[in-house]
């Protein structure tokens, strides 16, 4: 192994020692910080990363709320119930885990989230305010990655980064971010001609695809810094990323593992969010 491990984990478990002393000190003045999680449906997926969001905002004292709805519920009875959240002082984070049931409508689920609220980051609004340079909500994941490269000490002024995948939720926000870094941004998706071409021109690659193995030893330029988003399951069960580490590992400067990587990055960044939207209550005079 010749690359450096950046080890999110440990990361991630300093920044909630960050986190959890500012809730203290806010809880000092009346404030806990509350998030709403809605789940929906049985989705097994989803009951493990709701879960784990939960007990990472206990954790760090703040107030969670739970809300479990059944796969039959209609789409204006969420609706509603976030409207209800939308309004409720004591919540300052509302989180709808994705993906919802095939009958109810994401986009106008996300676009009912109020934006300052919206410490996932889906909301259009956060996205234009992102895309505009301006103070938003960063979604989750894209913030993680770039706290973890700041804490790891490398800066991406400059650098040709290469994102794989345009999901709404990782691999277009990432891009957007860096180039808010003054990166230079490529993106590559499952249309893209000769992905190793661009690829190998890449000081750093985020791979975010979902495709284990996508990203082998070759696809690399030596010394490049490696962001592995993928959560897939191998052939004999084991959890990885999009990329074959233990190829990589031999030729690139920096490497993040799967798990242990992105993942825990991902939730300090939703705690950080619910927080960001927690502080903004010291300086809101509450409405009658
Ligand atoms: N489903 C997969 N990732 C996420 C996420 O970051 N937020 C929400 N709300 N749903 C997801």
């Amino acid at each position: 192994m010749t690359a450096v491990l950046i080890d999110g984990k440990e990361i991630a478990r300093k920044k909630r020692v960050e986190i959890a002393d500012e809730v203290k000190e806010l809880n000092e003045r009346n404030i806990i910080p509350g998030l709403a999680v809605i789940l929906v449906g049985d989705n097994q997926a989803s009951k493990t990363y709701v879960n784990n969001k939960q007990k990472a905002s206990k954790e760090v004292g703040m107030h969670s709320s739970l809300i479990t709805l059944s796969d039959s519920v209609t789409e204006q009875e969420l609706l509603e119930k976030i409207e209800e959240l939308n309004l409720d002082s004591s919540i300052h984070g509302i989180l709808v885990q994705l993906p919802l049931p095939a009958h109810i409508d994401e986009i106008k689920v996300i676009e009912t989230i109020s934006p300052e609220k919206d410490v996932d980051g889906f909301h259009p609004v956060n996205i234009g305010r992102l895309m505009t340079g301006q103070d938003a909500f960063f979604p989750c994941t894209p913030y993680g990655i770039m706290v973890m490269l700041k804490e790891t000490g490398i800066d991406p002024e400059g650098k040709n980064v290469v994102i794989v995948g345009r999901s709404n939720i990782v691999g277009k926000p990432s891009g957007q971010l860096f180039l808010n870094e003054n990166a230079t941004v490529t993106y590559c998706h499952s249309k893209t001609k000769d992905l190793k071409a661009h690829t190998r021109a890449a000081d750093i690659l985020v791979a975010a695809v979902g495709r284990a193995d996508l990203i082998t030893a070759d696809h690399i330029k030596e010394g490049a810094v490696i962001i592995d988003v993928g959560m897939n399951r191998n052939n004999s069960g084991k959890l990885c990323g999009d990329v074959s580490f233990d190829e990589v590992k031999d030729k690139a400067g920096y490497i993040t593992p799967v798990p242990g990587g992105v993942g825990p990055m991902t939730i300090a960044m939703l705690l950080l969010n619910t927080l960001k939207s927690a502080k903004k209550a010291l300086h809101t005079v509450p409405s009658k």
